[in-house]
């Protein structure tokens, strides 16, 4: 049996991006968006709000970072998407997370957080039903603690946060169940002659 529920969001999992920039006085702002998601191999696209203060620091500086938030870091990471800098500008500072200035692009990087994208704002897609800001991203950093021996990002060493829009909880996943562009190969093979 098969139930309809309505119109939802109904992709599982989203990402937990942390997305910082440099505010006028150059305070760091920063928060937590579950829409945005990779467009091409070097741009992300955020949906978040105009009135944010974060939204508001990438108009001016043309630079934000995109880090995925991690296990070790939820309590922090979940309250920038509850506190604005609207009203409490020093929001970041108040946590102890430390910050430094990217040398690809004018954004911080924030230490805590294991991967971050150092993105150029490259444009803003705004229409009626839609406001999408796209970052042109200028480089990855990595703490070393996530890399394999080759080099390599493993996945399993970030605890990503992921988020569920069904009952707003949090998860990490880690287990690899399988490879892209092999799981299906055997399936390719009998149907694809
Ligand atoms: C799990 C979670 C996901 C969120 N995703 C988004 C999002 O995708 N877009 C958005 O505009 N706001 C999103 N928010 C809300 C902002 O993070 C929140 O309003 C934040 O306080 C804005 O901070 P700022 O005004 O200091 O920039 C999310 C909040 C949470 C807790």
């Amino acid at each position: 049996m098969r139930k309809n529920l309505g119109v939802l969001p109904a992709v599982y999992p989203m990402p937990v991006l942390m997305v910082a920039s440099y505010d006028k006085n150059n305070t760091v702002q920063i928060l937590n968006a579950a829409w945005g998601m990779i467009c091409a191999e070097d741009k992300i696209a955020l949906f978040i709000d105009k009135e944010h203060a974060t939204t508001k620091a990438i108009m001016q500086s043309k630079a934000f970072t995109v880090s995925l938030a991690d296990k070790s870091h939820i309590d922090v990471a979940d309250y920038f998407g509850i506190a604005t800098g609207n009203k409490y500008p020093d929001k970041f500072a108040k946590t102890g997370f430390h910050a430094e200035k990217s040398s690809f692009v004018n954004a911080p990087i924030i230490s805590e957080f294991p991967l971050t994208m150092e993105c150029e704002l490259q444009d803003i897609l705004d229409s009626s039903i839609l406001h999408a800001v796209i970052g042109k991203i200028k480089n990855v950093s990595v703490d070393e603690k996530i890399l394999d021996d080759d080099g390599k990002v493993n996945p399993s060493k970030i605890e990503a946060l992921v988020f569920d829009q069904f009952k707003s909880g949090y998860y990490v996943i880690g287990d690899k169940v399988g490879q892209a562009w092999n799981s299906g190969k055997d399936l390719f093979s009998k149907y694809c002659k």
